[in-house]
């Protein structure tokens, strides 16, 4: 933290590497949520996680984030062991979780202001968030007069402004209809190219991985499997930036990140 002007900001973020190592969590009975989950994020890239329902993708996130110990294994950001919840890692979830009776820069600020931030400094501070996200001409708008894409935007902006090394979304896009979704895909997009923090992502959308990621990180197994929810593939995605989701090569990505996703768990595939 430096002081400026007689109030507190953020220092420059650490650089964002994220360690996964030997990743487990289990919760009850015989069979891990998750297991043996590795992984190096480098800082600055984009990762997706994808797979089927309850193979351990919230598991996995809850864990970088520190909302959970795991029981198995260790998560490093920049070197340093994650043992709860810090403001180098923002966590954005698919419910946008806006104060309804403040205004859109009132909203971002609020976290800005809880780091002891001067009301003024704060609302600046706030207002070239929302221009990070698009949403420069909604500064002044209430969430309701906003778009669920819009009001998504307000929602990463809120977290972006606490300058986290780290941004974790869970399904961000997921109570998005089609279209707005599309558009929200874009935006994610160029939010990217405004900022340089590490990012993981969760989707069901096989898609909207490929969009999106550097690389793309399949799962597999779950509870519901008998066997614990484990990284199958991680798969990388050098489409470079202007992605067509049409082309051969996105395609032929996505068709083999879909053969992972959905081949059952074989026999053997998980070590221990
Ligand atoms: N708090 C919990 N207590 C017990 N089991 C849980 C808990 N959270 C998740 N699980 C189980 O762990 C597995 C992985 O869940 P989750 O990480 O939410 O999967 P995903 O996000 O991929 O759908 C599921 O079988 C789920 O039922
Ligand atoms: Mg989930």
């Amino acid at each position: 933290m430096t002081t400026t002007a007689g109030s507190t900001v953020a220092g420059p973020s650490p650089a964002g590497r994220l360690t996964i190592d030997g990743l487990g969590k289990h919760y009850s009975g015989d069979v891990f949520a998750m297991r043996g989950a590795t992984l190096d994020v480098a800082p600055g890239e984009a990762v997706a996680v994808v797979g089927a329902s309850g193979c351990g993708k919230s598991t996995l996130l809850r864990l970088v984030a520190g909302f959970e110990s795991p029981t198995e294994g260790r998560v490093l950001l920049d070197g340093r062991p994650v043992t709860g919840p810090g403001p180098d890692r923002g966590v954005v979830f698919q419910d946008y979780g806006l104060f309804p009776w403040l205004t859109v820069r009132e909203n971002i600020a609020y976290g800005i202001r809880r780091r002891g931030v001067g009301r003024r400094e704060a609302l600046g501070q706030a207002a070239e968030h929302a221009e990070t996200v698009g949403l420069g001409r909604f500064v002044d708008a209430y969430p309701h007069a906003l778009s669920g894409g819009m009001q998504q935007r307000v929602g990463i902006a809120r977290v972006l402004a606490l300058h986290p090394s780290v941004l974790l979304m869970d399904e961000p896009l997921g109570a998005l209809d089609a279209l707005t979704r599309r558009q929200m895909q874009d935006e994610l997009v160029a939010i990217r190219q405004r900022v340089s923090t590490t990012v993981v992502l969760v989707t069901h959308s096989i898609d909207e991985a490929v969009y999106l990621a550097d690389r793309v990180v399949v799962m597999s197994g779950g509870a519901a499997h008998g066997v614990p929810g484990h990284v199958r593939d991680v798969v990388p995605v050098d489409l470079g930036d202007q992605r067509d989701t049409a082309s051969p090569e996105f395609r032929a990505i996505a068709q083999h990140i879909g053969h992972h996703v959905h081949t059952p768990v074989r026999d053997g595939e998980i070590a221990a």
